[in-house]
């Protein structure tokens, strides 16, 4: 046990000097060309995905709509079973351009908490459901799992209502999600889920996580809500879409964090302000109530 600790210790500092390493790497090469950001040969190349082909009964889907989309275009196997957790590391690199340090950090993170070889071990989308490993409750586009055990599908109110609450503006006029609408729903969720799901919670990783997934999205689909419609919802991979980040060695820990602990610290003073409001209501209706 005290081993585990120290090697999962020993590989997460690895991981994050490495990743220090190709954030530096980066900032020093020039970017990728447009058109150019999934290699060549790689299913996605050049805006060309397989078809998409919407989920059956019996395949195996997971609360990540990144991953299921992979899956719905043949990406990853079309059933969502048997997949290697270093499958899963390759092909996220090539697919998202994520760098390969969060593409491996995420699957080793998947094997700990499974129980698993990461170098040996296979999933199926759905283990990754895991309650409170990665899977937490007030995600933005599934109902907490006390709700709906099934978390593979998405909740379309919660990505309808996230998508419509854009603020921003494209040079195009297009709509944009921003870092303050994600905190602004994530707070929402935080507070209705608390009051609504008797089984709530939510720890600091948890938190972490949370911000963590919604702001990879924002930087990876650069915001565009007509983009972020199609995966949501669909779960689809819009028709020559690619990656907006164009960095060398894809998007590090280090660039998305500026992101994260912006999301996540607006989402906490949100949501302490939500719950001062409601005791301040709690107190004038005892107090009217005599
Ligand atoms: C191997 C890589 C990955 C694994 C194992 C993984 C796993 C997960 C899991 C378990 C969740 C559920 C968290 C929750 O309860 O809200 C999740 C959510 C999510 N992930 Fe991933 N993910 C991976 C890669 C990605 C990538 C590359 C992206 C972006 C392109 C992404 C975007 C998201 C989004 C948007 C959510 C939904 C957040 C929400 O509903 O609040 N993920 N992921």
């Amino acid at each position: 046990m005290v081993l585990k600790g120290i090697i999962a210790a020993v590989q997460n500092l690895y991981i994050l000097t490495w990743d220090v390493g190709l954030f530096t790497f980066n900032l020093l090469t020039p970017n990728l060309k447009p058109g150019h950001v999934v290699p060549e040969g790689h299913p996605g190349a050049r805006g060309s995905w397989p078809e998409y082909i919407a989920p059956k009964e019996g395949d195996s889907r997971c609360s990540c709509p990144a991953l299921n989309a992979l899956a719905n275009h043949g990406v990853l196997p079309r059933d969502g079973k048997s997949i290697s957790l270093r499958e899963l590391t390759r092909t996220v690199r090539a697919a998202y351009n994520f760098s390969p340090s969060f593409c491996y950090f995420v699957p080793l993170y998947c094997a700990r908490m499974l129980g698993k070889d990461y170098n040996q071990d296979a999933v199926d989308l759905s283990e990754l459901d895991l309650h409170n490993g990665i899977e937490h409750d007030a995600s933005l586009t599934r109902q907490d799992k006390y709700h709906e055990p099934n978390q593979g599908t998405p909740y379309i109110p919660y990505i309808e209502e996230l998508l419509a609450s854009s603020s921003g503006k494209a040079l195009d006029g297009s709509a944009l999600l921003t870092p303050d609408d994600l905190a602004r729903f994530s707070a929402k969720r935080r507070t209705e889920a608390a009051s609504s799901n008797p089984e709530f919670s939510l720890d600091c990783i948890h938190k972490i996580f949370g911000s963590s997934n919604s702001s990879t999205m924002l930087t990876i689909m650069g915001g565009r809500v007509k983009d972020l419609e199609s995966f949501l919802i669909e779960e689809r991979i819009p028709d020559g879409w690619e990656s907006r980040v164009l960095s060398r060695k894809g998007l590090t820990f280090q660039a998305f964090n500026k992101t994260v602990i912006k999301v996540e610290c607006k989402t906490r003073n949100l949501t302490n302000k939500a719950k001062k409001e409601k005791t301040v209501r709690a107190t004038v209706l005892r107090y009217l109530l005599g």
